[in-house]
């Protein structure tokens, strides 16, 4: 008989019913998506279902503001700036590079985001912590073959602090580079949100691809986001899997691009032996 797992809700009720009762403690997981799929709303929800709970947050921010994230979690009835007052969130902007703020990143550095949470860790005192970093893929933009050691690193260090973690990471599908990789290959779980024109309306979907020590439900989810509540499942899609899956040419881009970090990783020598 197995232990039973001690779980966090999402903040998503209906997330938390296909992951039969919520993330695993201590986990980190990925949470990809092309842009617009509803990765931010979902992190938005982690951190406002701990903070709800008597839970300390983190939240590092490089595509928008922080006040641009104070704004989107207001617009679903999270009080963020109540939180930041109480010291129970602190919001790490590594967007707008204000020398000013304390808790502001000045370069997307991995070294300064790791010492930075790690201090707002000790902000925030003792116990559990919720930490989102929305994205990750920010971090290697530039450098898409550090994806997977960059990753690597931040899970091992982070992983001494008592965080239960969410990563974000952006697959560019419009360009040749999958910036997704590197999050999913450290991930405990791997939660991918789709979306899709269907009869000319904007459809958005969820799928657990992955949660270690825990059974899931395997079908793909409709999803809504909806202004003053945020993120809700509306149930079961017959989606096919072509459906889901990325289009071919843009899988095999990335496929492509995959090999080529490997490639330049670990030279072409040891990819033959193996
Ligand atoms: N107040 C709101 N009411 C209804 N829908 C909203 C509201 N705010 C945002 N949305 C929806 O959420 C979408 C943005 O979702 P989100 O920011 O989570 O995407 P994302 O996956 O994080 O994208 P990116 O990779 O660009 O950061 C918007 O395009 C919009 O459809
Ligand atoms: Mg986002």
């Amino acid at each position: 008989m197995s232990t039973p797992v001690e779980r966090l809700s999402t903040g998503v009720s209906g997330i938390d019913e296909i992951l039969r009762g919520g993330i695993p403690k201590g986990f980190t997981v990925a949470v990809v998506g092309e842009p617009g799929t509803g990765k931010t709303v979902f992190a938005l929800h982690f951190v406002n279902a701990g903070l709800v709970n008597g839970e300390k947050a983190i939240y590092v921010t490089t595509e928008e503001s922080r006040a641009s994230i104070i704004r989107q979690a207001a617009a679903f009835n999270m009080d963020f700036l109540q939180a930041i007052n109480r010291g129970d969130l602190v919001v790490i902007d590594a967007l707008m590079g204000d020398r000013g703020d304390a808790w502001s990143l000045r370069d997307l550095d991995v070294e300064e985001l790791v010492n930075m949470v790690i201090e707002a860790k000790k902000y925030l005192g003792h116990g559990h912590t919720r930490l989102v970093i929305d994205s990750m893929s920010a971090f290697w933009l530039d450098k898409p073959a550090m994806a997977r050691k960059y990753s690597y690193h931040v899970k091992r260090v982070l992983s001494k602090w008592d965080f239960t973690t969410v990563l974000t990471s952006q697959y560019a599908v419009t360009t040749s580079l999958g910036f997704g990789f590197g999050v999913e290959h450290v991930a405990d779980g791997i939660i991918r949100f789709r979306k899709r024109l269907v009869g000319g309306y904007l459809k958005r979907f969820v799928v657990i691809e992955k949660m270690r020590q825990t059974d899931h439900d395997k079908r793909v989810f409709e999803i809504d986001i909806v202004d003053g509540k945020g993120m809700v499942v509306v149930g079961p899609h017959a989606l096919s899997r072509g459906d889901f899956a990325l289009p071919a040419p843009v899988m095999r881009k990335m496929l492509e691009a995959e090999l080529r970090k490997n490639l330049e990783l670990y030279g072409d020598e040891e990819l033959e032996e193996e």
